[in-house]
C-alpha cells in the first residue's frame, strides 16, 4: 500500500487542490470489512460489544495510568499509553496552529442559533488546481469529472460549488476541503449538508439518492468502519475523499480542531511525523493529511466526535477504480452494471504530480473513460438515448 511519496514534482503543483497528493491517500475501497454497526447503533443495539471493546483496550494499556476518554454515552474508552504519549507531543506541535490560520476565519460559536432548522438540502463541493494541468489530457479529464458532477446535481436538484482558487497558502493541497466546507457552511445557512468530493472522483451511479433519513442522527458520513478505525487503528480506516457533513456548530468546531494539523511547514511536517508514529501502516515521510488527522481525532477525542460520525459500509459510497477492474475480471459483464455510487481514481494524478508507481497511466485513463461513459449513459438514458457502445461517443435512440 506504499504510495509514491515526496517527489519535488508533487510539491511544485500542490495549490488549492488535492492535486499531486491524492496518490498518498488511503484506498479504503480495496479493503473488505465485516464489522457492522456504528457508534450510536452499537451503543443502542448492544452494550455488550462496547463493554468488550473497553476491556480489550484496558488490557493493552496494561494496568498503567490511562487517560480515559470519558462521557462517551457513559462508557469509558481508554487511550492506550503509546497514543497518549504521542498525543502529548502532538499537542505541543499544534499549540500555535490556530494563530497561523489567519485566512480561515474566526471560530463562530453560535451557529446553531443563527441557522434555520434541519432541511434536506445538499450542496456538492469540489476543487481543482488553479493552473493548467501539467499532465497530458489532465484538463480534459477534469472537465469530464466536472460535467459528471453537474449532471448528478441537475438530476437530484442539488447545487454545485467548484473551486479553482488558491484560498489559503497555509491550507494548500488536500486541506483546502476544510477551508471550502467551512466557508460555504457560513455563506449558506439554508444548506443542511455539504457533500465534498475530490476532483478525481466521479459519480458512477447517477440515480442513487443519499439516504439522508438514515443519517438524521449524525453530523458526518464517510466510508469506513468501526473495526478499521477504532480497533485496527489504520490510517486507511476511513476515506475522506468523499465527506457528507451537516451544516451545524458541531461541524464548525470539528473543522477548526481538524484544521490545526494543516498549516504548511513546521506544523504540518511535525504533525505528519507523529501521525506516522501513531499509525504504523502510514508512510513515514508524509506531511499531515486530512484523512489521517481525522482518524487521529476520532481515536484521541472519541467521546467528542465519534458518536456523530457515521462510518458507512453498508453500500459502496465510494469505490477505488482498480477494484472495479478486479470485479470485471472476476464476474465478466458485471462491471458495467455494478458500480459504487462514486468511483475514486486515487493515485492516478490526472492533472499533475507523478502517478502512483503501482498504476500505469494508460489503465487510469481507460478506467476513467469507462466510469465516465457508464455514468453518462445513465444521464443519456433520461432523455431516451444511449451510447452505441461504451467505446464510442456516438449516441443512439434507446
Ligand atoms: C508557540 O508560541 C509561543 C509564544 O510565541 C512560543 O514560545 C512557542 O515556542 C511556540 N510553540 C511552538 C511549538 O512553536
Ligand atoms: C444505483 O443504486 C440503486 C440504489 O441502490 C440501484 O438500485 C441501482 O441498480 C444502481 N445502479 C447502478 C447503475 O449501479
Amino acid at each position: 500500500m506504499m504510495r509514491n511519496t515526496g517527489s519535488s514534482a508533487q510539491y511544485i503543483c500542490i495549490y488549492a487542490t488535492i492535486c499531486g497528493v491524492t496518490s498518498l491517500l488511503a484506498l479504503y475501497g480495496t479493503m473488505e470489512h465485516l464489522n457492522k454497526g456504528t457508534s450510536k447503533q452499537q451503543i443502542s443495539n448492544s452494550n455488550n460489544i462496547v463493554e468488550a471493546d473497553a476491556v480489550t483496550d484496558s488490557d493493552i494499556a496494561s494496568q498503567t495510568t490511562t487517560m480515559v476518554d470519558r462521557d462517551y454515552h457513559g462508557v469509558d474508552f481508554p487511550m492506550d499509553t503509546t497514543l497518549r504519549a504521542i498525543d502529548a507531543k502532538m499537542q505541543r506541535v499544534l499549540e500555535n496552529a490556530s494563530a497561523e490560520l489567519t485566512n480561515f476565519g474566526r471560530h463562530v460559536t453560535d451557529w446553531d442559533k443563527r441557522k434555520p432548522s434541519k432541511q434536506n438540502s445538499v450542496l456538492l463541493v469540489s476543487s481543482s488546481h488553479p493552473r493548467e494541468c501539467e499532465n497530458a489530457h489532465g484538463d480534459h479529464v477534469l472537465l469530464k469529472s466536472l460535467k459528471n458532477k453537474v449532471d448528478y446535481c441537475r438530476l437530484h436538484g442539488m447545487e454545485l460549488y467548484y473551486n479553482m482558487d488558491m484560498l489559503d497558502d497555509k491550507m494548500a493541497g488536500w486541506w483546502v476541503k476544510l477551508f471550502l466546507i467551512r466557508m460555504l457552511m457560513l455563506e449558506r445557512p439554508d444548506v443542511e449538508w455539504i457533500l465534498w468530493m475530490d476532483s478525481d472522483a466521479v459519480f458512477t451511479n447517477m440515480t442513487f439518492k443519499l439516504p439522508l433519513e438514515k443519517y438524521k442522527e449524525y453530523n458526518m458520513v464517510v466510508q469506513g468502519s468501526e473495526e478499521s478505525v477504532y480497533k485496527q487503528k489504520s490510517w486507511l480506516g476511513l476515506n475522506s475523499g468523499v465527506i457528507l457533513l451537516r451544516n451545524c456548530q458541531w461541524s464548525i468546531d470539528l473543522l477548526h480542531e481538524w484544521a490545526r494539523f494543516s498549516p504548511k511547514g513546521k506544523i504540518r511536517d511535525g504533525a505528519g511525523a507523529l501521525l506516522s508514529e501513531a499509525f504504523p501502516d502510514r508512510p513515514q515521510i508524509l506531511e499531515a493529511d486530512d484523512q489521517c488527522a481525522l482518524i487521529y481525532l476520532l481515536l484521541t477525542q472519541r467521546s467528542r466526535w465519534g458518536p456523530e460520525v457515521y462510518l458507512e459500509h453498508s453500500y459502496h459510497l465510494q469505490g477505488f477504480f482498480e477494484v472495479m477492474t478486479m470485479y470485471q475480471s472476476t464476474f465478466p459483464g458485471m462491471g458495467l452494471t455494478w458500480w459504487p455510487v462514486i468511483t475514486h481514481f486515487t493515485g492516478c494524478q490526472f492533472c499533475c504530480g507523478l502517478p502512483n508507481t503501482q498504476y500505469d497511466v494508460e489503465s487510469c485513463h481507460r478506467h476513467m473513460e469507462l466510469a465516465y461513459k457508464v455514468a453518462n449513459n445513465q444521464v443519456l438514458h433520461h432523455s431516451g438515448y444511449s451510447y452505441v457502445s461504451l467505446q464510442s461517443s456516438v449516441v443512439k435512440h434507446s
